[in-house]
């Protein structure tokens, strides 16, 4: 072959290279050492000089042009071949982003809260860090009574300037808030956390959730009470379940009683406790007891959801066990 033809060939072999393998194959059969341009330029000795010194030329330029197109298609297949493959399977079924849920204990609070405005009760809040007053005396609970002892306390550190602060053990408190603010007659519920100075066990922790109720009119009465809490576990449980009073003693109602349900097992569990709102309530928020009357009740609502789903253990709530919370 002549250069020309070399040239040529090597255009028309070089049009058709898609891959980094015959760009190699390119490579071998032009520039290699038994390619065409090698057998050109072994053959140059036997040339006359002026001859052997064009032809040289000539052949140094084709092989530099050559190498030039070679080495800049290598580069670009390289890049090109190592790119991922960015085929999309538009078919495959795409991935559940984990998103997080509320606990299951925040879920059944806001089903009750449901059932609870459902029957026109209105939902209230107060804090959860309180003073004595809100806690105990306004409840008739003042400070050597021995039902304080009821509720063992976690006191807040004193310092000189501020009142005795205490996490508060029981939502009743905001009965006494709720009572200063307004007038009867009304309906209220105060869902929330309170806390306990006490060993925990399967069915104690330190802190755990109540619904408290309030409910206030000029003929309000326990039969009315009967009625709310039986509307509220068929709701919640189904029309069979079984629940009971039993006589009990809270400073702040009189009469009081306990509200017990009846488990699968036959067993008797106590869910509340509750009340006709004592007159010293009534005289500590400056309500006129000849006036009013109404009941008061505390529902522990760890309880509940414990009977509603089946949950062995009352600590299981604040475990943060991804086991545990990711079945509800
Ligand atoms: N506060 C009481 C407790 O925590 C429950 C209760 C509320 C009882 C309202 C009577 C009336 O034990």
């Amino acid at each position: 072959m002549t250069l020309e033809q070399i040239k040529k060939s090597f255009l028309t072999d070089f049009q058709t290279v898609k891959d980094l393998k015959s760009l190699e194959f390119s490579r071998i059969k032009y520039l290699g050492r038994k390619g065409e341009l090698s057998k050109i330029l072994r053959a140059l000795k036997d040339l006359p000089l002026q001859k052997r010194k064009k032809i040289g030329n000539q052949a140094n330029i084709l092989r530099k042009e050559i190498e030039k197109l070679l080495d800049e298609k290598f580069q670009k297949l390289q890049t090109t071949n190592h790119k991922p493959q960015t085929t999309i399977d538009v078919t495959r079924p795409g991935e559940k982003a984990s998103v997080g849920h509320l606990n299951p204990l925040m879920k059944f609070e806001e089903e009750v809260i449901k059932i609870f405005t459902s029957m026109n009760f209105s939902v209230v809040e107060g804090p959860e860090i309180e003073n004595e007053y809100y806690n105990f005396d306004a409840l008739n609970i003042p400070p050597d009574h021995p039902a304080r002892e009821m509720w063992d306390t976690f006191w807040l550190k004193e310092s000189k300037n501020t009142e005795k602060l205490l996490l508060r053990t029981h939502t009743s408190p905001v009965q006494i808030r709720y009572m200063e603010k307004y007038n009867p007659p009304f309906a209220i519920i105060a869902p929330g956390r309170v806390f306990r100075h006490e060993a925990t066990d399967a069915s104690h922790e330190i802190n755990f959730d109540q619904l408290e109720g309030l409910m206030l009119g000029k003929d309000i009465s326990l039969a009315n009470f009967k009625f709310v809490v039986e509307e509220f576990f068929k709701k919640l449980f189904g029309p069979k379940i079984q629940f009971r009073f039993t006589p009990s003693y809270f400073p702040f109602v009189e009469p009081g009683v306990e509200v017990h349900i009846k488990l699968d097992n036959g067993k008797w569990l106590e869910v509340a406790g509750a009340g006709m709102v004592h007159k010293k309530v009534f005289e500590a928020v400056k309500y006129n007891p000849y006036e009013w009357q109404g009941f008061a009740f505390g529902f522990g609502l760890n309880r509940l959801a414990m009977i509603k789903y089946k949950i062995p253990d009352v600590r299981l709530f604040y475990s943060g066990d991804l086991r545990f919370i990711k079945q509800f």
